[in-house]
């Protein structure tokens, strides 16, 4: 499994203002949109080309396009929605697909089942978002479940993380291709559950409901 942590001024910058407790879920929203946006630059950076020939103002050339099958983005709900648009920004030609749990975030009650996904083709790439990667316990499910649909290769996009997230995601990858990009890398999580020190609720911090 490979592991990029960011480690770029801007977006320590927007991840700092994210974190503060004062920030409003406008701009909250606004920031998790950016963030993606460059994050996703660096998931981005083997997704398969093909080489085109064009012909610019001054002669032909040889450019590239992105290959079939196109790749899948896979927001979980909910708050991998507010991943979304910054996402298909960079991508605007990946197909949308759509991962959510049959109940809400229940640190108990580990492993859950994903329900509500569109059929993949069986050859894509799929790169899934979800904000938070605290145990592990539910990206190694939605990794799983992509797998199990034809997956060949995931890259998971989180604005923050753990090491104990990132270690359960690479014992369950074991040789298989996936790719974890993280905004960065945090301390530990606490007693309920939360990333320290992370952000807080990632959800209600984007749709307000702090
Ligand atoms: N999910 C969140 O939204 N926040 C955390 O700190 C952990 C999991």
């Amino acid at each position: 499994m490979r592991v990029h942590v960011a480690d770029h001024p801007l977006i320590t910058h927007k991840l700092s203002v994210l974190r503060d407790a004062r920030t409003p879920s406008p701009v909250f929203r606004q920031l998790t949109e950016e963030l993606v946006t460059l994050l996703a630059y660096e998931a981005t950076r083997n997704v398969k080309v093909t080489p085109i020939e064009i012909t610019t103002p001054v002669t032909t050339t040889t450019g590239v396009k992105i290959s079939e099958p196109r790749p899948i983005v896979v927001p979980i709900l909910r708050a991998g929605l507010g991943m979304l648009e910054g996402l298909v920004k960079l991508l605007p030609t990946a197909e949308v697909g759509f991962l959510a749990w049959s109940a809400t975030r229940r640190p108990s009650s580990r492993p859950r089942t994903p329900s509500g996904f569109r059929t993949i083709s069986p050859t894509a790439s799929a790169s899934r978002s979800d904000p938070m990667l605290a145990t592990g316990g539910s990206l190694a499910a939605a990794i799983q479940f992509l797998f199990d649909r034809g997956a060949k290769d995931v890259t998971a996009i989180c604005l923050l993380g753990t090491p104990e997230g990132v270690a359960a995601i690479e014992a369950m990858a074991g040789d298989r291709d996936v790719t974890l990009v993280l905004g960065a890398l945090d301390e530990r999580l606490d007693e309920k559950g939360y990333i320290v020190p992370g952000l807080g609720d990632a959800g209600d911090r984007l749709y307000g409901t702090v």
